[in-house]
């Protein structure tokens, strides 16, 4: 990944105390997550009509939303990737994360799909090569709904934004529907083939 100047990004332990811990930089408290993910996951169970039983979170991170999930649903499968090394020693036995990458998911010992596939707050510091294969690797998990956050130019965020050149919708539009996307609003996606989930006017990309 490249960061605004080309440099390689450090994902340890001082930036996860820096954008998770500290109440000054932080980006969502954890009120913030939790009502997240209870929309995230009741947005797949809505969708796939039945309670929503395996997910896979890819750029997981220190797998913040495991503990989450688990207390709203405390049988379900969470597999979560990332590509720190630190994050998955640290934290990878108890929330179960998996050394690496969103642009080559098929080296690792995952299942065929999942009901919930989650990347949150990593693919907008992909390039636009590793976006592209990311997003087709997410697409080819998906058995249910994708929660995908993707930021443009337009929106106002805060926290770390030491993004590659975010890409415009425009670009970003044309991608998801290049890896078989359809959108439902709110990052929230189905594959092409069950786009019957969602209703014509719920569709969004
Ligand atoms: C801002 S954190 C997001 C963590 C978590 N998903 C969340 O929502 O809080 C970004 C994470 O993406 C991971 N990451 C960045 N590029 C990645 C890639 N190509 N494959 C897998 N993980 C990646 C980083 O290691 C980091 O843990």
């Amino acid at each position: 990944m490249s960061a605004a100047g080309g440099e390689r990004k450090a994902y340890d332990r001082a930036y996860f105390d820096r954008w998770y811990r500290s109440p000054r930089h932080r980006v969502r408290s954890p009120a913030e997550v939790a009502r997240l993910v209870a929309f995230v996951l009741a947005t797949a169970d809505h969708l796939l009509g039945r309670p929503a039983r395996t997910v896979l979170d890819v750029g997981a991170g220190e797998g913040n939303w495991q503990p989450v999930l688990r207390r709203l649903r405390p049988a379900i499968a969470y597999t979560g990737v990332d590509r720190s090394e630190y994050a998955v020693r640290r934290f990878g036995k108890r929330r179960h994360l998996l050394l690496g990458d969103a642009t080559a998911l098929d080296a690792l010992p995952l299942r065929g799909e999942y009901d919930l596939v989650i990347a949150s707050g990593v693919l907008n510091y992909l390039t636009r090569p590793e976006l592209r294969a990311a997003l087709g690797q997410l697409a080819a998990r998906a058995g249910g709904m994708l929660y995908l956050e993707l930021f443009t130019a337009a929106d106002d965020l805060k926290g770390d934004t030491r993004f590659a050149a975010r890409a415009s919708a425009d670009w970003l539009r044309r991608e998801l529907r290049r890896a078989g996307l359809v959108g439902g609003g709110l990052h929230c996606y189905v594959r092409r083939e069950e786009q019957w989930r969602l209703a014509e006017m719920e569709r969004t990309v």
